[in-house]
């Protein structure tokens, strides 16, 4: 099979494509044909040498994917040869074929996209978790969003609306933002053009969003919790501008706010259960399209650097897969 393969930690472009032998199941496993790996911000992360996890080297990349059992091993019960299904396994997935956990593989209803299979679990679990779990997000309250149109912006934007809140959404250009508000968001704010906090101030009436769910960092951090709400809380969920922002400890205390932690992977491998009832409600507003993920780009195993790349230069929107 075709994988692609990081030999040390560095740039993207050091990434080969290489032909392995095909794995085999062992007790328990599964092999999954791929037919979509999702794309993630953590992979370009991993592959550099940057993420909190760094798998032994050499490695495939790719932390989640869609497609058809090719290969099943002794004791699995619920999956067969020529089911759909999707998985996240945190690398393996850049390749023709991945080795599975079954217990870690979920059955596909008829019709289900591979593209939004391969999408859902990393980003739209992240989101999920974090508005629901984390900052117990109400109807009626004020979301704000930055970075909107990225995987896990975007994904926040729609899972807010659908919980039934007012979603504010902040992004760096007029195409991004016009992406948010097709997906359900109520206000816009162009951070790169506009003053977020006097525009915050302007939509909400001087009283701030009651949640922030923040995957970027940087300036925005500060401007953004400054403008939070009494008893607001603020997700800390990603530093995708690079830099890990401080915070002066008054300001939780002047708004009586929360500073919410989010780590999805941790909390989906600490409370599996919950993970899943997360995830069977994803792919149940999937299929009644409550939430309408976007897959913006399609790229080879070849292109994966460019992938890669795209993400890190802000170029993408929504969502984009490998399709090897
Ligand atoms: N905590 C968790 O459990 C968890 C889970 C998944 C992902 N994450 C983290 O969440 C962040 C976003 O992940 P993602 O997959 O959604 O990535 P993404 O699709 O690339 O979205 C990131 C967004 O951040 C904004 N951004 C601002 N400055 C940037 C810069 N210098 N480079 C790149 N983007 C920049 C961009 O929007 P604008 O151009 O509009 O500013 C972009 O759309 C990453 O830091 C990732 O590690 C955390």
């Amino acid at each position: 099979m075709k994988a692609v393969v990081v030999d040390r930690f560095g740039p993207l472009e050091q990434l080969r494509v290489a032909e392995l032998p095909d794995p085999t199941p062992g007790p328990g496993e599964v092999v999954l044909d791929v037919h979509a790996a999702g794309v993630n911000y953590p992979d370009a992360l991993m592959v550099q040498g940057q993420y909190q996890i760094k798998p032994p080297l050499p490695f495939t990349p790719g932390a989640e994917a869609a497609g058809i059992v090719s290969a099943v091993g002794e004791g699995v019960r619920h999956l067969k040869v020529g089911d759909h299904a999707a998985t996240f396994t945190g690398t393996g997935a850049f390749a023709e074929k991945l080795l599975a956990p079954a217990a870690q593989v979920t059955p596909l209803p008829p019709g289900f996209s591979f593209d939004i299979a391969a999408s859902l679990t990393l980003a739209y679990g992240t989101s999920y978790h974090a508005l629901v779990n984390r900052a117990q997000l109400q109807a009626g309250e004020t979301l704000l969003v930055l970075g909107a149109a990225g995987g896990v912006g975007l994904a926040a934007v729609m899972i807010g609306k659908a919980l039934g809140a007012r979603v504010i959404a902040a992004a760096s250009s007029e195409e991004k933002l016009a992406l948010t508000r097709q997906h359900g968001a109520d206000e816009t704010i162009n951070y790169a053009s506009e003053d977020l906090r006097a525009r915050l101030k302007e939509l909400t009436g001087g009283q701030g969003p009651n949640v922030v769910y923040d995957p970027v960092g940087g300036d925005y951090t500060e401007a953004a919790f400054r403008s939070v709400a009494w008893g607001g809380r603020y997700l800390v969920v990603g530093f995708a501008n690079g830099e890990i922002p401080r915070l002066p400890l008054n300001l939780p205390l002047l708004k009586g706010a929360s500073l919410v932690g989010v780590f999805w992977g941790e909390f989906a491998r600490r409370d599996p259960r919950a993970n899943v009832a997360n995830l069977t409600q994803l792919a149940r507003w999937v299929g009644d399209g409550t939430i309408r993920p976007v897959i913006s780009e399609r790229y080879t195993l070849e292109q994966a650097p460019e992938a890669l790349r795209a993400l890190l230069e802000r170029r993408v929107t929504g969502k984009v897969t490998l399709v090897p």
